[in-house]
């Protein structure tokens, strides 16, 4: 017997966080079409259903992709990707009952993040689909979770580590513990998961990774604390606004939706050129360090996590949603008009016409969707 009483109320909770509703407020049929016609490319020419990988892929970076498939069919009521996620490898994985969660995601304790968002979104879908085995992807990701939860000490004040050798504190490990920690919450109601957010955010806080143009560098020294000034990459900037966004929804702490203006305003103030989203790395000519394939897909990340930050704070303030749709919609225009090739292949480099610096990845076309699906759901419609 695996439906149980605990299983059938997460079964219920999970159906009443949403990451997405398949509202018609915010859809617009054109970008929509957008979305999924990159969206099947991905699965026709990408992914590999003997595996449930990408064939040129990463673990991290496949969840990411499986999160935001799914993220896509939540938001427009689609099951165009149905069974994808019981086919996927973390799918697969979670559907087999021998498998050791607390080895599975590896030393990357962020990774292991990541893993846990995607589980959820398959478990969001099959759940609104009515499916079965919605709790044994619950199951694996509270499982994860607490893998990532036992990673915490009082080195540097508190903090989750980066791997499982701990000698390194840095952002995005501790920004996706704070965004699981208060998602957790809202879709659990488990007070666990809302003690970890406040302290998450509160050593966030208090760590100095937040540099005084409202960027969030890289990590800290080891030994000494302090912020080590390394790169203000794209995702570093978006994971905490799902963060944000997902304890706002929990306290109605308005003090947590400033911080997160306070970030994507410098993002969009820094991190950009001509309007558009620009990797530190990503450059039209093929010169410098290219990104490797880690950082071709950050700047979707970014486009996602303000997409759940929107969703999660909208109700209370939907002049934010009209704040930062201009925005979004750039983004994907860029990616429609400078980063897609004739093939639907998607390059990492957005802000320019590519002169031999754009690279063509799985990675880089899992961003561009995540832009795609971040504009379907909050961009401007023009055509509509
Ligand atoms: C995977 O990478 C190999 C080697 O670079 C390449 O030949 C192949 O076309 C790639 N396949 C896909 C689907 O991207
Ligand atoms: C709440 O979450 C914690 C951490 O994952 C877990 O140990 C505990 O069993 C959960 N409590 C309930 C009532 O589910
Ligand atoms: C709201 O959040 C801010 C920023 O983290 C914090 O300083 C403040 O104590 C919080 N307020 C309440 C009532 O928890
Ligand atoms: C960020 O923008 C501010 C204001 O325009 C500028 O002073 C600063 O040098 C910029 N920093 C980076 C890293 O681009």
């Amino acid at each position: 017997m695996r439906m149980n009483l605990l299983h059938a109320s997460l079964l219920l909770s999970v159906v009443s966080l949403a990451i997405a509703e398949a509202t018609a407020d915010f859809e617009c049929p054109p970008t929509v079409s957008l979305a999924f016609t990159e969206a099947h490319h991905y699965d026709d020419v990408d992914y590999d259903p003997n595996t449930g990988s990408s064939i040129n892929g990463s673990f991290w970076t496949d969840s990411n992709t499986m999160e935001t498939l799914h993220l896509l069919m939540l938001q427009t009521g689609r099951s165009d990707f149905d069974g994808l996620a019981d086919n996927s490898f973390l799918g697969r994985n979670a559907l087999i009952p021998f498998t050791d969660w607390t080895t599975f995601t590896g030393p990357f304790i962020d990774d292991a993040g990541w893993a846990v968002l995607a589980l959820w979104a398959m478990a969001e879908y099959k759940s609104t689909r009515h499916q079965e085995n919605v709790d044994d992807f619950l199951a694996a990701a509270a499982t994860v979770y607490d893998l990532i939860a036992s990673n915490w000490d009082d080195t540097c004040g508190g903090g989750v580590w980066w791997t499982v050798d701990h000698t390194y504190k840095n952002a995005i490990t501790n920004e996706l513990f704070l965004t699981l920690s208060a998602q957790g919450y809202l879709r659990f109601k488990n007070d666990t998961y809302l003690e970890n957010a406040k302290k998450a955010w509160a050593w966030i806080e208090s760590s100095g990774m937040h540099n005084s143009q409202g960027l969030y560098n890289d990590g800290l020294v080891f030994g000494t604390c302090v912020n080590n000034g390394e790169t203000t990459w794209t995702y570093n900037q978006g994971v905490i606004l799902s963060g944000l966004g997902a304890l706002y929804a929990a306290t109605s702490n308005e003090t947590l939706i400033h911080e997160a203006e306070i970030t994507i305003d410098a993002t969009i103030l820094n991190l950009t050129s001509n309007g558009v989203l620009k990797e530190s790395c990503d450059d039209v000519k093929p010169e410098g360090t290219p990104c490797d394939s880690d950082q071709q897909i950050f700047k979707g990340i970014w486009l996602k996590h303000l997409q759940y930050f929107l969703t999660f704070v909208r109700s209370k303030h939907p002049e934010l949603v009209d704040k930062y749709k201009d925005f979004i919609t750039s983004q994907s225009e860029a990616v429609s008009r400078v980063a897609t090739d004739p093939h639907l292949d998607i390059g990492s480099v957005w802000y320019g016409v590519n002169e031999g610096g754009s690279i063509f990845s799985v990675q880089s076309l899992a961003s561009g969707i995540m832009a795609h699906v971040a504009n379907a759901e909050y961009g401007t419609c023009l055509d509509n």
